[in-house]
């Protein structure tokens, strides 16, 4: 029995696929490179000292995902695939309404017939919205601003009608803070294509001189500081959810949604003094004005990942940056 990782190659996956394989889980990856590079896949080999299948397939390629399932007993899925990038979803929202919803909806279907009725589904707290008062729990109301959020609440209602359709299916969706930080071995970690829009990627490219000088979007929220503050979260931590949603989902059916984040909130300002400290480099800032679309504070009630998994972050602020600083350095 194996259980099938989409997007394995890609930040969260490759995390996730050494956790699993670390804990002697058998795993097929599919990811068709959209953003991740062949590479992270012989890095996953490298640190665990392990080998899996791995098939070359875009999820909207249904005779490509019928055969994963067709020549391996998958007894679960844990699924990655998709694409993340909030202003590209508002400049391209066809593609990312195709690729997201329809290649999950292909994805369902294909599970479907061949009798595997368990996902963990990577969701985002993106759902909460712009109009919750944080710490943001599950039960709060969802709503979302752009092409991108929209696919996460969409895919989230196509997996809950799916589960009251059918009694026999289990969905864990898991909706992740702000994911930073990288593997301790500095070969796997997050690598955006160009200028990155995420705080994290963008601070390390500052400190290892790529770029000049950190954008702070604005400085007159109604924070500590003024500065945006957001529950940023350890990869590593994240990749150990996915073990415990995973075995919540062997144990239940229906469909669930379960925060993955800390608790504890951290101001773009925390977030330059953590990594200078780090890194031992200088990260020059400039304060601009707000990003629209941004919250002043996102931050989770963790509790009820810690009933249902009996699952905690266990890494802070310091050791999510030296570990992107050991990434970034390593991998300049
Ligand atoms: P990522 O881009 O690094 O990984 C996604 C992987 O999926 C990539 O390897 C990509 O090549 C692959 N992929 C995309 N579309 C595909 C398709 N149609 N067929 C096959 N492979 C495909 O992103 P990540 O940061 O690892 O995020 C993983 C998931 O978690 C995504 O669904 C993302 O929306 C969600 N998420 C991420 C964050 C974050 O901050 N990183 C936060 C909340 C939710
Ligand atoms: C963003 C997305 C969110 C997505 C998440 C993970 C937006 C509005 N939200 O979340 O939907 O799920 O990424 O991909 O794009 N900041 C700066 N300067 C920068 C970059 C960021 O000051 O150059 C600030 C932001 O204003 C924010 C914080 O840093 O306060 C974190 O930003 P970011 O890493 O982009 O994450 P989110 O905005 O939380």
């Amino acid at each position: 029995m194996s259980i099938l990782v989409t997007g394995g190659a890609g930040y969260i996956g490759s995390h996730t696929c050494v956790e699993l394989l670390e804990a002697g889980k058998d795993i097929v990856i599919v990811d068709n490179f959209v953003n991740s590079k062949p590479e992270a896949l012989e890095r996953i080999k490298a640190i665990t000292k392990k080998d899996f299948k791995f098939y070359e397939a875009d999820l909207i390629d249904r005779e490509a995902i019928e055969k994963i399932f067709a020549e391996n007993e998958i007894d679960a899925v844990i699924h990655f695939a998709g694409l993340k990038a909030v202003g590209e979803s508002v400049s391209i929202p066809l593609r990312y309404y195709h690729n997201n919803i329809t290649g999950t909806l292909i994805l369902c279907e294909v599970m479907a017939k061949y009798g595997c009725k368990r996902m963990v589904f990577s969701s985002s707290a993106t759902v909460y919205g712009m109009s919750n008062i944080p710490p943001y729990n599950e039960t709060m109301p969802t709503s979302a601003t752009n092409p991108y959020g929209r696919t996460k609440l969409m895919i989230e209602e196509i997996l809950k009608d799916l589960c009251i359709s059918d009694s026999e299916w289990s969905t864990v969706m898991l909706r992740y803070f702000n994911p930073i930080g990288a593997h301790k071995s500095g070969l796997i970690g997050e690598s955006p294509n160009g200028i990155p829009n995420n705080l994290l990627p963008y601070v390390a490219m500052v400190a290892n001189g790529k770029l000049k000088h950190l954008n702070v979007y604005g400085d007159d929220y109604e924070t500590p500081d003024g500065t945006g503050v957001r529950d940023y979260i350890h990869v590593v931590d994240l990749a150990k959810g996915h073990l415990k949603a995973l075995n919540y989902a062997y144990n239940n059916t229906g469909a669930k949604a379960v925060n993955l984040g800390t608790g504890h909130g951290y101001s773009v300002l925390d977030v330059v003094k953590a990594y200078e400290k780090a890194s031992g480099k200088n990260v020059p800032y400039v304060i601009g004005p707000r990003r629209p679309g941004d919250v002043a504070a996102s931050f989770a009630d963790a509790s009820e990942a810690k009933r249902v998994f009996n699952w905690e972050a266990t890494l802070g602020i310091d050791e999510m940056c030296e570990d992107s600083w050991r990434f970034a350095s390593n991998n300049q």
